[in-house]
């Protein structure tokens, strides 16, 4: 059988190359797989799976956005590229030798990991845009040699998009270097410095109404997004 290309993956080429589902679809949540097609691996981000219409089109959108937001920080080591978006709600990308910070057997990091990271996420703001979502703490992953990398786009902001992400953009990267200090504070205490135990305590006013606003936009989503047959289970 002729091996299909990147972009051209359907749900059931991607069923057979399927090396390990990485998380099950759920809700508004993507399918995330590792597959392995020609000698390489890739991960599989399928919005298209159990779920309703209303989840490919919010797949769609959010499949759409990480793709921008990984074309805009291709280039940087440790975070992976994008190889294609063979449907519109799914995206193929770099599998990264690396697993969640969250998933260590030993929750511990050291200092030049930290200072890696900060690197990283300075280098990701230093191309206009924010992640957005490292609070998240399994989206900061560690490779087998201890360097950290950074996946899941999909809440990223960046600079000339629209407006409203100039106005978040600042406040967005403020929360990116605070998701660091919320890491550091679980797995490498001793390392916080005073600025950084201040910069844990405090949201600003702005930061504070946005997180608001994000929580009421996400809840109705999720729930529209919902297949009957998940209702059904609770
Ligand atoms: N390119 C990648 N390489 C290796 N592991 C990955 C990659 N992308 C995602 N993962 C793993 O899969 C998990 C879920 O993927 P993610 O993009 O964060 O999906 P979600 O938007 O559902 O959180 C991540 O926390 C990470 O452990
Ligand atoms: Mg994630």
């Amino acid at each position: 059988m002729t091996q299909p290309r990147w972009d051209e993956l359907t749900e059931e080429d991607v069923d057979r190359l399927t090396v390990r589902v990485m998380r099950r679809a759920w809700r508004a949540r993507p399918e995330v797989r590792k597959i392995r097609l020609g000698g390489r691996d890739a991960v599989v981000k399928d919005y298209g799976r159990r779920g309703n219409l209303f989840k490919r089109l919010l797949g769609t959108f959010l499949a759409r956005r990480e793709v921008a937001a990984l074309r805009r920080v291709e280039g940087i080591p440790n975070v992976p590229r994008v190889l294609a978006s063979p449907q519109p709600w799914m995206l193929v990308i770099e599998h990264v030798n690396a697993k969640s910070v969250t998933a260590l057997d030993a929750p511990r990091l050291d200092r030049e990991f930290f200072d890696r990271l900060t690197s990283l996420v300075d280098e990701l703001h230093g191309r206009g845009l924010a992640h957005g979502d490292l609070e998240k703490l399994d989206n900061i992953l560690v490779t087998p040699a201890m360097q950290p990398a950074v996946v899941d786009f999909a809440a990223s902001v960046m600079s000339g998009a629209n407006p409203l992400a100039a106005l978040a953009l600042g406040h967005m990267q403020d929360n990116d270097r605070r998701a660091i200090c919320k890491l550091k504070s679980l797995f490498a205490p001793e390392l916080l410095t005073d600025d950084e135990q201040r910069r844990l305590a405090h949201r600003g006013a702005a930061e504070l109404w946005f997180r608001r606003l994000r929580k009421y936009v996400r809840r109705p989503v999720k729930s529209l997004a919902t297949g009957n047959d998940e209702r059904a289970r609770g």
